[in-house]
């Protein structure tokens, strides 16, 4: 999608839970191996939120955070945008309680939901928010407590995933070449394909009952092997898609920022685009799969960390439950 917004990103901050959970752990509780899950995944510890932790929790001190790094008050945000799809409750929203707890006291917020790629369509939400009307300066958050989701009797899906929170501030500016621009973004959804991985539970679709309790129908549930190849085959289209609408090529990009889902999804399409893997960003190892925070994650620890400097290429792409996937570039 290409469009004429006029936004930065001038913060970032990033929360993870304390308690580590390795694949040594998970070795106790289903039939895996640690060597399978490294092998197949590039996946070796995950974290896991309190139990009276959260999500709002995690999202409210990464937003602190970026809040911090941005020099910017809470009063001050006019939009905050949490992507998430394991809120606190139904409603309201996570956003609200965001709100709240971090006082941003002139904030309007709502949830997105769009599974893993839930914080590009945030920031891609928020970017159209920001350009057409007064509100000026927004939070957008992923974050996920997806051990609430996990059946942890099920070894293809509970080695995967993790919880934690990432945030960036977004703010709208008239200057071209202000640090932090987004010069493209591109969003693509497939409901076709909705069944290959869904939590079917605990809607209205599927309301849990006496009944149905016992078959976990409130867990995610995956057709790995499938997701797998359209999560690479969408990435690649993503990311071409976005790089054409910037006037750029993947050799212009100094870093790719992916969702981190698998370590050999992210090889396939670092190799598709031609990118040397040194290039791709991965922090999957230390966190698994956050869903709507990987990105935020990571760009904040590329940020902090030094990774990226004012100027670089950034390329920033997602695959997710629904199916959808979204892409952005950006100048650092
Ligand atoms: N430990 C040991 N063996 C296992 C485990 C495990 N944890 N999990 C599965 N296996 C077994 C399977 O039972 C199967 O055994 P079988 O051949 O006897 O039937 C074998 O390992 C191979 O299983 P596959 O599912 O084919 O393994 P694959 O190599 O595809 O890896 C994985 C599975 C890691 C899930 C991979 O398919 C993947 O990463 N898929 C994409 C995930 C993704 O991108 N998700 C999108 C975002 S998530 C979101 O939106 C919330």
């Amino acid at each position: 999608m290409s469009d004429n917004c006029q936004c930065s990103i001038i913060g970032t901050g990033s929360y993870m839970p304390a308690r580590v959970l390795t694949n040594h752990d998970l070795e106790k509780l289903v039939e895996t191996s640690d060597e399978w899950i490294t092998t197949r995944t590039g996946i070796k510890e995950r974290r896991i939120a309190a139990p009276d932790e959260t999500t709002s929790d995690m999202a409210s001190e990464a937003a602190r955070r970026a809040l911090h790094t941005a020099g910017i008050k809470p009063e001050e945000v006019d939009l905050i945008i949490v992507a998430t799809v394991t809120p606190d409750m139904f409603f309201p929203s996570t956003a609200c309680f965001v709100q709240k707890k971090i006082g941003a006291t002139n904030a309007v917020g709502f949830d997105i939901s769009a599974a893993c790629s839930g914080f590009l369509y945030a920031l891609q939400t928020a970017r159209h928010f920001l350009n057409g009307g007064p509100r000026k300066t927004a939070l957008v958050i992923g974050a996920e407590k997806l051990s609430s989701l996990i059946n942890w009797t099920d070894r293809n899906t509970c080695v995967l995933f993790g919880d934690g929170a990432g945030a960036a501030v977004i703010r709208w500016d008239d200057q071209p070449d202000a640090p932090g621009r987004v010069i493209s973004s591109f969003m693509g959804t497939d409901g076709n394909l909705a069944d290959l991985l869904k939590v079917p539970g605990g809607g209205t679709a599927l309301p849990i009952t006496a009944e149905n309790v016992h078959l976990r129908p409130n867990t995610i549930h995956m057709e790995g092997r499938e997701t797998f190849k359209h999560a690479v085959t969408r990435m690649c289209q993503a990311s071409e898609k976005a790089l054409k609408e910037a006037g750029l090529t993947a050799q212009d990009v100094k870093l790719v920022i992916p969702h981190q889902a698998n370590a050999r999804i992210i090889s396939a399409i670092a190799e598709r685009l031609g990118v040397p893997e040194e290039r791709t960003f991965i922090n999957l190892d230390k966190y698994g799969n956050t869903s709507a925070a990987t990105i935020p994650v990571c760009l904040d620890e590329a940020n902090r960390s030094g990774r990226i400097q004012r100027g670089d290429i950034l390329l920033l792409v997602a695959f997710g439950g629904g199916f959808t996937w979204a892409s952005s570039v950006i100048r650092w």
